[in-house]
């Protein structure tokens, strides 16, 4: 996001996100409501950004909380209480007495509306020396969205609200998408005058007449893409407005070089990083703040949730969720990695295996059933099927460690806290609760050594795998 400045060749946009979101039935603010993982005011405030503009973002004590989204040192105007979008600009202006040139307006709750679309309208605006350029396009008659009332030269005469609309009004195709452009001069003087009307709402929308009847030119611009004007009200508009900007998120990986196996079945979050040459397989989800290397498999359905990647990994029907793997790395099926789990380069993780606070290091196996909390593990590792870190006392967490090219026999619960040295060995069903000395084997329950190892000289001991 561009950080604030008051550099006075860049258009403000003013981002109205005071409304109350009634038709949402929420108890969350509706621009707090998240589409492709980001909140929609978030993703508003990042094409403004995009678009070369500095918000001001207007808020009333409904929608306080969305307070927590706008980037540092932003402007934000309270609107108390929400009179309607015209309020809303009048509210705005008045938090940004500097501003001077041309603006913006734009509401939280269109999230699909392009920067170049926004730039497109401010050029439409010197182009016409108009006042005002709106943002307008053709969805048919089914929605609740302003009509463009155009007059006989075709330009626009005034836009109505359908709630006020005539059957004949409510049949013009043409939509309001509100976007709009706008001299701010203009703007300073034309708001104070707009009129609550019989809803008791001042309208925004209302300008397009006041413009009119001082004889200034409104610009429209009639947009290709319908889907630039959704505004989101309700819970069914949320859900389309996700699928078609995660439909363009997958368009934009793939144009950069990024595979993906049946697109529709996957969904990436915005925040999402991918390298090119990666695969994404049907059914996977990637959220949050992930990020995939290049070379890396994922999926079949793996979610993969605040992760960091490697070049090359595979990582196959697994949950992994705050946790990083290095490059070479192999995942699941069936595996669950929980935040914290490191994973050194060359790791290989089977089914139904869990690592949450722990470190693994390069080249360590752990292909079966077993859990690893709170744990440092070496490198060359093999963790038998079926082994346990009891890493929680009931009163604390407690690490364990594994030394380098230890050999840990399945079935091992190892008690923490608890150390087991470098190259040594448990037992099959061995339970450790005391710690085992390099080199040395331990079985039993509870394990107690009873032989020292000769190791291998040549390569560290590399066992064979479990
Ligand atoms: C508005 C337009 C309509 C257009 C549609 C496009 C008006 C009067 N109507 O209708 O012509 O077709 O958007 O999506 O502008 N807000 C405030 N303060 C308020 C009221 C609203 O900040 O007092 C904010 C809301 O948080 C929202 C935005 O303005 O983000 C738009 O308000 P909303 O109530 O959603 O307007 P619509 O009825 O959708
Ligand atoms: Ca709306």
């Amino acid at each position: 996001m561009h950080p604030v400045t008051e550099d006075p060749s860049r258009p403000t946009a003013f981002v109205l996100a005071a409304g109350l979101g009634t038709r949402m039935r929420s108890r969350t603010c509706k621009v707090l409501h998240t589409a492709a993982g980001k909140p929609l005011l978030s993703l508003v405030l990042e094409t403004v950004a995009a678009a070369g503009a500095d918000p001001v973002v207007v808020l009333s004590r409904e929608s306080e909380a969305a307070r927590a989204v706008v980037p540092e040192g932003a402007r934000v105007a309270l609107q108390e209480p929400p009179l309607g979008t015209g309020d809303a600009v009048r509210v705005a202006l008045d938090a940004a007495p500097h501003a001077a040139g041309r603006c913006y307006v734009v509401y939280g709750d269109t999230v699909l509306l392009r920067p170049e679309t926004l730039r497109r309208l401010a050029a439409l605006l010197d182009e016409r020396r108009a006042v005002l350029a709106i943002l307008t396009g053709i969805v048919g008659t089914d929605n609740a969205y302003g009509r463009i009332v155009r007059g006989p030269g075709g330009d626009v005469d005034r836009i109505v609200e359908v709630r006020l609309a005539t059957a004949a009004e409510k049949a013009i195709p043409e939509s309001n998408f509100g976007a709009y452009a706008a001299a701010v001069d203009w703007l300073r003087s034309a708001v104070p005058r707009l009129r609550a009307n019989e809803t008791g709402e001042v309208f925004l929308t209302d300008l397009v007449a006041v413009a009119k009847r001082e004889g200034r030119t409104v610009a429209a611009l009639c947009v290709e893409d319908p889907s630039e004007g959704l505004g989101i009200n309700t819970r069914a508009d949320l859900a389309v407005a996700d699928g078609i900007l995660r439909r363009r998120i997958r368009a934009g990986h793939m144009e950069r070089g990024v595979t993906f196996v049946d697109p529709d079945s996957s969904l990436v979050d915005a925040s999402v990083e991918i390298a090119p040459d990666v695969t994404v397989e049907r059914g996977s989800v990637l959220e949050g703040r992930t990020r995939i290397g290049t070379g890396t498999r994922v999926g079949p359905y793996a979610i993969v949730r605040d992760t960091v990647v490697g070049e090359r990994c595979r990582v196959e029907a697994s949950v992994l969720e705050g946790a990083t793997l290095e490059d070479d790395v192999r995942i699941g099926p069936y595996s669950h990695l929980r935040p914290g789990a490191y994973l050194e380069r060359g790791v290989e993780m089977g089914n139904f295996g869990e690592v949450k606070a722990s470190r693994l290091g390069p080249g360590t196996k752990m292909h079966h059933f077993s859990y690893v909390g709170d744990a440092s593990v070496g490198r060359g590792v093999n963790i038998g099927a079926g082994t346990i870190t009891l890493n929680y006392d009931g009163i604390r967490k407690n690490r364990t460690e594994i030394g380098d090219d230890a050999f840990i026999g399945s079935d091992t619960l190892l008690r923490a806290p608890v150390k087991v040295g470098r190259g040594a060995t448990t037992g099959a069903g061995a339970v450790v609760t005391k710690d085992v000395p390099e080199d040395t084997v331990a079985v039993g329950m509870p394990a107690r050594a009873i032989k020292k190892l000769v190791r291998p000289k040549k390569d560290g001991g590399q066992k064979p795998s479990a």
